[in-house]
């Protein structure tokens, strides 16, 4: 199965055959799943739901190709157990409905042995609790939302949490962009957003910093003109644009005709090929955090890139990376607690993943399910992102 990555694609059109309400399809999840813990007769299937397509389209087609690579390189390998992996991806296109459709579809039609995804916390915080009831386990790749992984005890993640990440964009505001004011904009419709620009005006004020003002939008928005205007009547030293690189391209370039010269600084949301195309030359000299840098010359994301690259013909963005981290760390835990095992067996062995040598960095996952990781810091230099610095928990 899948072994070619690129002539793996998202199952399209059954969302429109589905009509129960997400609660129905939930309870009737309980129903169906609650006694499938075995996978043995159906080998090992792995669930990803992802944005394929939708407002951030990117985050699930970088997703599910690290995926592919992983699970490719894991069944050339020989599977686990001898047994090799099914990959079904549903697209839920940036949806909060269609991604809890799809999950629903995953645990109880498809039987997954686990699922991975999503990239955006709100629509991971929708699959959450679908996986927990239905014990079958989670592993979200790229949401830094800590109420993702409270979820509960199937929940995990590969990434680090946003109260890190805040954090780490705050210190470099502060330390290395030598900013006293910041102003933010941020998604009010993104649970990431919401929160990380929270945890980022927590630590920018503890390091002694003054937050000038507070302005929100929606994901989609497309005149951010008012918000601008009241940023720049605060005289700030840089902005903190916790959103999505949809969004934000298109703020940079707003920002930039009404005189904000100041570095725009953003999260990991930044993330994406697009953001250059859409942000053009107004995104160039702004920073953002992330969770690694294709310039790092360690041999291990050199090899990753190196592969990526033969496969897709790109470079791999951090949610490829992570993806194809979700996938290892999900077959290591799989190997550990044997390819029968429950949801619940196989949930206790990734709970024990210690020192794994991902190409995101080396993951251990805490008493919270969480991953415990530096961040890098990147500037967009002539559309490219640049490394500039790790920061360290
Ligand atoms: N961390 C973001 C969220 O939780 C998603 C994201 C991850 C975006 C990695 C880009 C890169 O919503």
């Amino acid at each position: 199965m899948a072994s070619d990555p690129l002539a793996a694609k998202a199952r399209p059109g059954w969302h429109s055959k589905i009509i129960l309400s997400t609660t129905l399809a939930t309870i009737f999840g309980l129903m169906w799943c609650g006694c499938s813990s075995s996978n043995s007769k159906s080998g090992i299937i792995l669930g990803h739901y992802a944005s394929m397509t939708g407002a951030q389209a990117t985050f699930g087609q970088s997703t599910d190709n690290g995926i592919r690579l992983a699970v490719d390189e894991i069944n050339a390998a020989g599977g686990v157990d001898g047994k090799s992996i099914e990959l079904i991806t549903y697209d839920d296109k940036s949806d909060a409905r269609e991604a809890a459709t799809a999950v629903t579809r995953l645990v109880t039609r498809d039987h997954v042995t686990a699922v991975l995804g999503e990239v955006a916390s709100k629509l991971s915080l929708e699959g959450a609790p679908i996986c927990q009831a239905n014990g079958v386990p989670m592993i979200t790749p790229s949401s830094t939302n800590p109420k993702v992984t409270e979820v509960g005890d199937m929940i995990f993640r590969v990434c680090f949490i946003d109260p890190f990440q805040g954090y780490v964009c705050a210190k470099f505001a502060r330390e290395n962009l030598k900013a006293e004011k910041a102003a933010i904009l941020y998604d009010q419709s993104q649970t990431y957003s919401a929160g990380l620009q929270e945890q980022f005006a927590k630590a920018f004020k503890e390091l002694g910093g003054t937050i000038t003002t507070t302005q929100a939008y929606q994901n989609g928005e497309q005149d951010f003109s008012a918000q601008l205007t009241a940023i720049r009547g605060t005289k700030p030293d840089i902005v903190f644009i916790p959103g999505y690189y949809n969004d934000v391209g298109n703020i940079a370039s707003q920002a930039r005709k009404l005189d904000i010269t100041v570095p725009l600084l953003g999260g990991d949301g930044w993330e994406s090929p697009k953001l250059a195309e859409i942000g053009g030359d107004a995104i160039n000299g702004c920073y953002y955090s992330n969770h690694y840098s294709p310039q790092d010359p360690n041999p291990k994301i050199q090899d990753f890139i190196q592969k990526y690259k033969k496969h897709f013909g790109a470079t791999p963005d951090s949610m490829a990376a992570l993806g194809y981290d979700a996938t290892e760390i999900f077959c290591d835990a799989l190997k550990r607690a044997g390819s029968t095992a429950t949801g619940a067996e196989i949930a206790a062995q990734l709970a024990k993943t210690k020192d794994f040598a991902g190409v995101t960095g080396s993951i251990t996952i805490d008493e919270h399910r969480n991953a415990v990781k530096p961040a890098v810091i990147l500037q967009m230099k002539d559309g490219v992102p640049t490394y500039v610095t790790t920061i360290k928990p």
